[in-house]
């Protein structure tokens, strides 16, 4: 028995496709349902931040994550692969008459992505306030609560529609097929298996 945990929404949609692609079987989760078994796969449905917890403690052998994700929370797993889905940027976002200037002193920045935040303005040796949101970040420079925001941009519509722009690009991200150590380790032979056959359809 493999245990996959993958995050809720578009991304699991996506995975579940390359499975059905690779098993010739549907995998859909059952209205509320949040384990759905098929064959000797137990898929979990996550919160995309929680993902790496269940594989980095074992509770999923493997999982799908945003490179995003990952980058924040630097989980101690392995990277397998790179699914080429769930594609989005990690951006800098601004109002749109507005410039980045990053000798500008006490900007603020709000973001769910702290980290990532903290170290790109330190590579730039730009000090500023990081305000920790959990949603809906385009709001914030809106409203007046921070001067910028770090968040995904994928379609450009969010940024767009709350007449914002994107002031700078800090990195691509896709999800990714991770696993837990000892899972590779002690199921190494089915794991493989998993990668080979997602590998020849992707
Ligand atoms: C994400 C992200 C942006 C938006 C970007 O939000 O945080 O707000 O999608 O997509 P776009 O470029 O295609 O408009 P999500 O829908 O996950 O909601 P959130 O506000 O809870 O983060």
């Amino acid at each position: 028995m493999i245990t996959i945990a993958l995050p809720k929404g578009r991304i699991a949609n996506e995975t579940l496709e390359i499975f059905e692609k690779v098993f010739k079987k549907e995998f859909v989760f059952e209205d509320r349902k949040l384990i759905l078994n098929v064959e000797n796969f137990k898929f979990l449905a996550i919160r995309s931040q929680d993902v790496p917890t269940y594989v980095e403690n074992g509770a999923a052998d493997v999982g799908v994550v945003g490179l995003d994700v990952l980058e924040e929370h630097k989980p101690n797993v392995l990277r397998l692969l790179d699914l080429g889905i769930g594609k989005c940027k990690v951006c800098v976002g601004i109002q749109k008459n507005k410039i980045l200037n990053y000798d500008k002193p006490n900007l603020t920045v709000a973001t769910k992505m702290t980290n990532i935040t903290k170290e790109f303005f330190a590579k730039k040796a730009t000090p500023v306030s990081i305000i920790k949101l959990y949603g809906s970040i385009e709001l914030a420079p809106l409203i007046g609560l921070s001067d910028l925001i770090v968040d995904n941009v994928e379609t450009g519509t969010t940024m767009k529609q709350n007449g914002l722009k994107v002031a700078e690009t800090i990195m691509d991200s896709s999800a990714f097929l991770i696993s837990n150590k000892n899972s590779f380790i002690n199921k190494k032979i089915e794991i493989l298996e998993i990668y080979d056959k997602i590998s020849a359809v992707l």
